[in-house]
């Protein structure tokens, strides 16, 4: 009897461990690091359109572009996104030779921002550069998320070759918000080939 019983036990601790690698399985699939995220986001110019993202996760990436920080935290930058057939290929008539890069994306996503915010204070100029700390901005908030995109696992493709005042037409973009890029969203085909850096000596000074 007392041997069933340890039988019983071994055989009870061999199915609890096996659960548990089971469970361990998933555990393993570890999140990325950030230099992981970093190293392999590149622009992809080819994507899979087997593969889409959906608009509740378009909604996790831009969340946390909105995370960025911004000038008295004014968050100049605004998102106009197509995910629908129709509006995806109006932009894509809009990006002119980029357009032959976007067969396969989920989305694409128009940034501009609101004049006379960022480098502004109660609507007077602080700074001699003005405005251009409100395109600082907005590219802050695109490094955010092509990164968070990465993150999630999907790929990126900056694009400032675009048509802006077709961009507005399509949208509906107020002439206060000055057009930037056209972001691509979607799943890689292939991986890229990282370009080179210049010399990181050449661009960083200590003294
Ligand atoms: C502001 C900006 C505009 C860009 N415009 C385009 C574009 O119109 N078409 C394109 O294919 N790539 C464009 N790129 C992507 C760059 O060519 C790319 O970031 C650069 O070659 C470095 O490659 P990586 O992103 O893979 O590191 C743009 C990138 C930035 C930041």
């Amino acid at each position: 009897m007392k041997l069933i019983f340890k039988l019983l036990a071994v055989a009870a601790v061999v199915a609890g461990l096996t659960a548990c690698h089971g469970g361990q399985d998933s555990a393993l699939v570890q999140e990325p690091t950030f230099d992981e995220i970093v190293a392999s986001r590149r622009s992809v110019r080819s994507y899979d359109g087997t593969r889409k993202i959906s608009q509740e996760q378009v909604r996790e990436v831009l969340a946390s572009a909105q995370e960025a920080p911004s000038w008295i935290n004014y968050e100049p930058t605004k998102y106009y996104v197509a995910m629908s057939a129709e509006k995806i290929a109006a932009v894509k008539d809009a990006v002119g030779r980029n357009k032959d890069r976007l067969d396969g994306v989920s989305a694409l996503i128009v940034t501009s921002f609101e004049k006379g915010k960022s480098g502004f204070a109660n609507g007077e100029q602080r700074d001699p550069i003005g405005d251009i700390w409100g395109g600082h901005d907005c590219g802050l908030s695109t490094a955010f998320l092509i990164l968070k995109a990465r993150a999630m696992g999907f790929d990126t493709l900056i694009m400032g070759g675009r048509d802006a005042d077709a961009l507005r037409k399509i949208f509906s973009i107020p002439e206060n918000e000055i057009v930037m890029a056209v972001i691509a969203l979607g799943y890689r085909k292939e991986d890229p080939q990282r370009p080179r850096r210049r010399p990181f000596d050449e661009v960083v000074k200590f003294f």
